[in-house]
C-alpha cells in the first residue's frame, strides 16, 4: 500500500450520476480492496474511497456515483490530470475460500465491486444478481465474464420489477456474497444465516483516513467494534450486525 500520483487515462459518465475512472497505477489490487483517491491543486481536498471494479494491464477502473462534492468534482477531472491514490486497502475477497456454487448478489453503486471478482473467478460456479432503483449499468460487462446474470429493477424498466433479493433461491447455493445498501445486506445476511449458507458481505461507508486510524468507519460486530477500513471491507457475514 502507497500513496502516488496517478494520471487519469479516462472518466467517462456511464449512467446518470455514475461514472468509471481509468487510471495508472502499478500494483494489482485484489478483488474487494478499494482506494483513496484525492484530487490536487484544489480540485476536491478530502480522499474519497472508491472500490475497485476492474484491474488490468496496470490500469486501475474505479466505478463511482456522485453522492456529493467531492466526487462531483471527481466527476469533472479532465484526461491526463494527475489525482492522489493511496492503496490498494482493505482485507478483499478471499478467493481460495470460494468454492462451490455461490450467488454474488449486489445492490446499486455496491455492484462496482462485485464485477472485478467476477472476473477474476471466470472458472468458479457463480451466479450474478443485480439489483438496481431505476438506473441500470455495467450489466454487459457482468454477462461478459461468462457467469448467469439476473436483474431486477424497482421500477421494472429492466429484468424483474422488484428487488433483485427476491430472485434468488438460496437454496441452490453453498455461498453468498454480497455488497449494496445495508438493508439488502441485512435481509440477505438473516436469510443466509437460516439456510446455514456461508455469507461474505462488502461493506461501504464513509471514510476519512482509510487505514485504520481515525476511527471514523467504525461498524458493529458480535466480536466489538471493527474498522470497515482496516478490518473489512469484507467481513463474515454472520459476524456482522448491520
Ligand atoms: Fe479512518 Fe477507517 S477511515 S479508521
Amino acid at each position: 500500500m502507497k500513496t502516488s500520483l496517478s494520471r487519469i487515462i479516462e472518466n467517462i459518465k456511464v449512467a446518470e450520476g455514475i461514472y468509471k475512472m481509468t487510471l495508472d497505477v502499478d500494483t494489482k489490487p485484489v478483488p474487494g480492496q478499494f482506494y483513496m483517491v484525492k484530487g490536487l491543486n484544489g480540485d476536491y481536498l478530502l480522499p474519497r474511497p472508491i472500490s475497485v471494479h476492474d484491474y488490468y494491464d496496470g490500469k486501475l477502473v474505479l466505478l463511482y456515483r456522485i453522492s456529493g462534492h467531492g466526487t462531483d468534482m471527481m466527476s469533472r477531472m479532465k484526461e491526463d490530470t494527475e489525482v492522489q491514490v493511496l492503496g490498494p486497502l482493505g482485507n478483499g475477497f478471499d478467493l481460495e475460500a470460494i468454492k462451490g456454487k455461490t450467488a454474488v448478489i449486489g445492490g446499486g453503486i455496491g455492484t462496482a465491486p462485485l464485477y472485478y471478482l467476477a472476473k477474476e473467478m471466470k472458472k468458479a460456479d457463480m451466479d450474478i444478481y443485480l439489483g438496481f432503483k431505476d438506473i441500470v449499468y455495467s450489466i454487459e460487462d457482468f454477462e461478459n465474464t461468462g457467469h448467469s446474470v439476473t436483474v431486477a429493477t424497482e421500477d421494472g424498466s429492466v429484468g424483474t420489477k422488484g428487488f433483485v433479493t427476491d430472485c434468488v433461491d438460496y437454496d441452490k447455493y453453498r455461498m453468498v456474497i454480497t455488497c449494496g445498501p445495508d438493508i439488502m445486506m441485512n435481509k440477505i445476511i438473516r436469510t443466509c444465516v437460516d439456510h446455514k449458507i456461508d455469507i461474505y458481505a462488502s461493506l461501504e461507508k464513509r471514510m476519512a483516513c482509510g487505514v485504520g486510524a481515525c476511527l471514523g468507519c467504525v461498524t458493529e460486530t458480535v466480536n466489538g467494534n471493527k474498522r470497515v477500513c482496516k478490518d473489512g471491507p469484507v467481513f463474515n457475514g454472520k459476524e456482522l450486525i448491520l
